[in-house]
């Protein structure tokens, strides 16, 4: 079965992927599992760059064909904050997705509500420095006071879906699977799926 290393540390990422992708027949593997020690410094202008950036460094450390993603949270009233800089949001030493959540919160509450958000995916997929697919996900809803839910991770428990009156946190990978930002850029992947289904 062909692999295809995942070019990022996150673990919660990694099973998101794999069950996104659980329909292609290839191995998904993570960098720890190859003794990989990569972590590029995302010093792009854009999802699709740091992306690339990162599909690149995974790729120069492997030489197999990786698969990437860069992915941001961007809240309408803050002008599309904190978006590239999702992770690196709080200002908190070591913050934790928590903390990053009750950073946000503490940017928009005395804000008219409703905080209207949208998560952002694009995906790229490396087979070589000149064979390169790429994808770009959203995914639209609103930012709310309260934690809610436990699955998923990040913004997920305070991002709200109002189509399904829940967070993306208290819906699960059975509906965020198929409709997040990420699922929704990897199903636009078509280098992937043409690459996974030839034979060898
Ligand atoms: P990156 O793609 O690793 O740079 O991730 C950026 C940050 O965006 C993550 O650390 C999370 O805080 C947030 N993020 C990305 N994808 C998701 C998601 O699916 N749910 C919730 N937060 C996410």
């Amino acid at each position: 079965m062909k692999t295809v290393l995942i070019a990022s540390n996150n673990d919660h990422k990694y099973e998101e992927i794999s069950a996104i992708l659980a329909h292609l027949p290839i191995r998904l593997v993570k960098p720890a599992e190859l003794g990989l020690n990569v972590d590029p410094t995302e010093t792009g202008a854009t999802y699709f760059e740091n992306s690339l950036l990162k599909a690149r460094a995974f790729h120069q450390a492997s030489g197999m064909p990786v698969l990437a993603d860069d992915s941001g949270l961007e809240v309408e009233l803050l002008g599309g904050e904190p978006g590239l800089h999702s992770h690196r949001f709080s200002p908190k030493p070591g913050a934790s997705d928590h903390d990053r959540c009750l950073y946000l919160i503490s940017k928009l509450v005395g804000k008219p509500k409703p905080w209207h958000a949208t998560f952002h995916c694009h995906a790229v997929f490396l087979i070589s420095p000149t064979l390169i697919g790429a994808s770009h996900g959203t995914v639209r809803g609103e930012i709310i006071e309260e934690f809610r839910g436990s699955n998923g991770f990040g913004y997920d428990p305070i991002f709200f879906v109002p189509s399904e009156g829940k967070t993306m946190a208290e819906l699960g990978s059975p509906y965020k699977n198929k409709n997040s930002h990420r699922a929704r850029a990897l199903a636009g992947l078509d280098l992937l799926k043409s690459w996974s289904l030839e034979a060898d």
